[in-house]
């Protein structure tokens, strides 16, 4: 199918281990992405389980990233996800070191490397500004900046820790002004997203705010209505 590019502001919505995001219920969510993409122009990828990437991939034209890669070669690593694979899949990027998924920064640096190797968007999650510098040297495609007690609180990172975007947004341009920067953690509603924005972030991470909603769709719509591009 032919694929939705790309294209910032991104809301990415992260699928995690959530009941409601497996199999056929993945497959429903793409397809709100679909609708709500068209609706408003607005750039959305899903991060589902590895085992759905596929499955999204030929059932939609939703981008679809990773949630996890591992920085192995062809051979003998089994039980890893190989880079090759996921971009052969069909995948357009890879999450990073989510907070749910930590790295340490050796193999942060050579998970970089091996996306750009195999064209994977690279997005690496950080908890805190420091770390974002840090890995802005790195070189990644995006920073997400995510405070990990936030993360699924419904508690807006962009209301209750508006520094740490603003922050982050300022020292990773000064190292590369290339560098997208994401914001996530309880973001729920357009309000979060419009003061993300107001901050300098070019886009945001969400889970249990779609993911989880009464009603996915109009969550989706809500947020992506409040971006501006
Ligand atoms: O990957 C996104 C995530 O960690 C934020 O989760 O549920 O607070 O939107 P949530």
């Amino acid at each position: 199918m032919e694929g939705i590019l790309v294209s910032y502001p991104l809301i990415l919505v992260n699928l995690k281990t959530y009941k409601e995001g497996i199999g056929e219920e993945a497959i429903k969510l793409a397809k709100i992405a679909e609708d709500v993409h068209y609706k408003t122009g607005v750039s959305i990828a899903l991060a589902p389980q590895m085992v759905d990437v596929k499955l999204l991939i030929d059932s939609s034209e939703v981008p679809v990233f990773a949630q996890h890669i591992d920085p192995v070669i062809y051979g003998q690593y089994t039980g890893h996800i190989l880079p090759e694979a996921v971009a052969e899949s069909g995948c357009i990027g890879t999450l990073i070191n989510h907070s749910e998924r930590q790295l340490p920064i050796k193999v942060i640096e050579n998970t970089i490397l091996r996306s750009k190797e195999v064209q994977l968007i690279s997005v690496v999650c950080v908890d805190t500004v420091e770390k974002a510098i840090q890995i802005a040297k790195l070189n990644p495609d995006a920073i997400a900046i995510e405070p990990p007690e936030l993360i699924g609180s419904g508690i807006s990172v962009s209301k209750a820790k508006p520094e740490i975007i603003s922050g982050a947004v300022k020292a990773v341009k000064i190292i590369n002004s290339k560098i997208r920067v994401l914001c996530g953690a309880g973001i729920t509603s357009g309000d979060d997203v419009i003061a993300a924005q107001n901050l300098g972030a070019e886009g945001i991470l969400v889970a249990s705010g779609v993911v989880k909603a009464k009603d996915p769709y109009q969550a989706l719509l809500d947020l992506a209505r409040s971006l501006r591009h």
